[in-house]
């Protein structure tokens, strides 16, 4: 059935993780638009672990110092979500020292946290790794570098934000990720009294200590505006978003008009009138920011699915991001694998069919329930629903507000499989 209504949008999971780790090493800080999030949950579990207080009501958080009571991650923690490396360099720079364990989170492929430690070693940390713990010395805090890194991966990148916005000394960081969630990470560390300058190279003077007070709003999620846009057009429906930042989606925008979606942006909404059974397909490459996203790669493969045509679509980011295809194959895609990281998707020019499957992470379970969507009858059941909780706030009753019904249970034996 084709949606259709207004949704809201949350703020960006990949931009509050940042800043509430970054929070650790701030006097206190005040949060808004803050999303209610199982992983949002997860980084308040840790930060109340070292001791410091966090409060989120609604979706305003409070952070501040409290009684220093730690300065490790338990295994469970880390295990919870691979953000949890985020919270090396503050909590190095706040207690001098952290331990932690390899992180968890989304089984993209291998995802090694090598860049985050090369950071942290060339800004004066002292690294020790076992088979079963990192630990993270910085007793004399950062020291301003100049970091160039290999790839410009999203964590790393921050991982060098927050040392050098605490740093003594300047850093700059070469060939640094773009994406937004990193402006914010800086809009909020710059409110917190750090001097960074965003761009090609980030430059940061730092502080030499802690940071003082900060207030942000957290920016709004451009993925949950991609996936809501989505919604709109496998179902052949008509949505208008809210509260999200289109300036931020330009590439994802572009691509859905070109596949024959009507689109007008304002300031901060977006009104979709996507055609009925006629989206055209479009060849797909993820890249870095501002390019297409992979955490939209397995959105729209769900949507070439149901579009006219063949199209390939090549995943550049993670090597490991190809589970939701079996998935959708058992709802009725057509999909081959092309090459080592191509497939193409054989559109079937309708809508898949309803059907029993299973999530592997957080963006599979965002395809599979555009998949299910797009069934003409029937529901679906999406197992390990819990990985889309990760990341989408109030999933049910903003499906419900456009028209679709959908109810979370949670599993009865077990817990989130990670
Ligand atoms: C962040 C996002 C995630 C998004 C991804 C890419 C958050 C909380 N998560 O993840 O939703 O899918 O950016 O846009 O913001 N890599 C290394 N060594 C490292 C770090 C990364 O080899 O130390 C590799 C990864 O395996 C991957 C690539 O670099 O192949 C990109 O990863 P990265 O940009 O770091 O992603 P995350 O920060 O984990």
């Amino acid at each position: 059935m084709p949606v259709s209504g207004e949704v809201f949008i949350s703020g960006a999971k990949n931009a509050a993780l940042p800043i509430m780790a970054a929070a650790v090493m701030c006097e206190s800080a005040g949060l808004e638009n803050c999303p209610r999030l199982s992983d949002t949950e997860t980084a308040a579990e840790i930060i109340r672990a070292f001791g410091l207080e966090c409060e989120i009501y609604k979706n305003t958080a409070k952070i501040k110092q409290g009684k220093k009571s730690g300065f490790a991650i338990s295994p469970e923690l880390c295990g919870k979500m691979r953000s949890s490396i985020l919270f090396a360099a503050p909590a190095a720079q706040n207690f001098g020292k952290v331990v932690l364990c390899a992180p968890g989170g989304c089984r993209l492929g291998e995802r090694p946290i090598d860049m985050h430690l090369e950071v942290l070693k060339k800004m004066g940390a002292e690294i020790f790794v076992s088979d079963k713990k990192i630990e993270i010395e910085a007793r004399h805090g950062f020291s301003g570098a100049d970091i160039k890194l290999k790839f410009p991966s999203v964590g790393a990148t921050e991982t060098a934000v927050m040392a050098g916005a605490a740093a003594k000394g300047r850093t700059h960081i070469h060939s640094p990720a773009l994406e937004p969630e990193i402006e914010d990470l800086c809009a909020f560390l710059n409110s917190a009294g750090a001097d960074i300058s965003f761009g090609e190279v980030i430059e940061i003077k730092g502080c030499g200590g802690m940071l003082g007070h900060a207030e942000h709003r957290i920016m709004p999620d451009r993925i949950e505006t991609g996936t809501y846009l989505t919604a709109a057009a496998i179902t052949g429906g008509e949505l208008f978003i809210r509260d999200t930042a289109p300036d931020k989606l330009e590439y994802v925008i572009k691509l859905l008009e070109d596949m024959g979606c009507i689109i007008k942006c304002g300031a901060d909404s977006i009104y979709i009138d996507a055609p009925k059974n006629t989206i055209n397909p479009k060849e797909i490459f993820t890249a870095p920011y501002p390019l297409f996203p992979t955490d939209m790669q397995p959105q729209f493969t769900a949507l070439a699915a149901v579009s006219h045509g063949d199209c390939k679509i090549h995943e550049n980011i993670f090597e490991g991001r190809y589970r939701h295809i079996p998935q959708l194959c058992a709802m009725g895609a057509d999909i081959e694998k092309y090459g080592e990281r191509e497939f193409i998707v054989h559109g079937l020019g309708h809508g898949l069919k309803s059907a029993a499957v299973e999530a592997s992470d957080l963006r599979c379970g965002a395809a599979l329930i555009l998949a299910a969507i797009s069934a003409k009858s029937g529901s679906s059941i999406i197992k390990n629903g819990e990985y889309v909780l990760r990341g989408y706030e109030d999933i049910c009753t903003k499906l419900a507000d456009i028209g679709i019904k959908a109810e979370y249970t949670e599993q009865p034996f077990g817990k989130t499989p990670v």
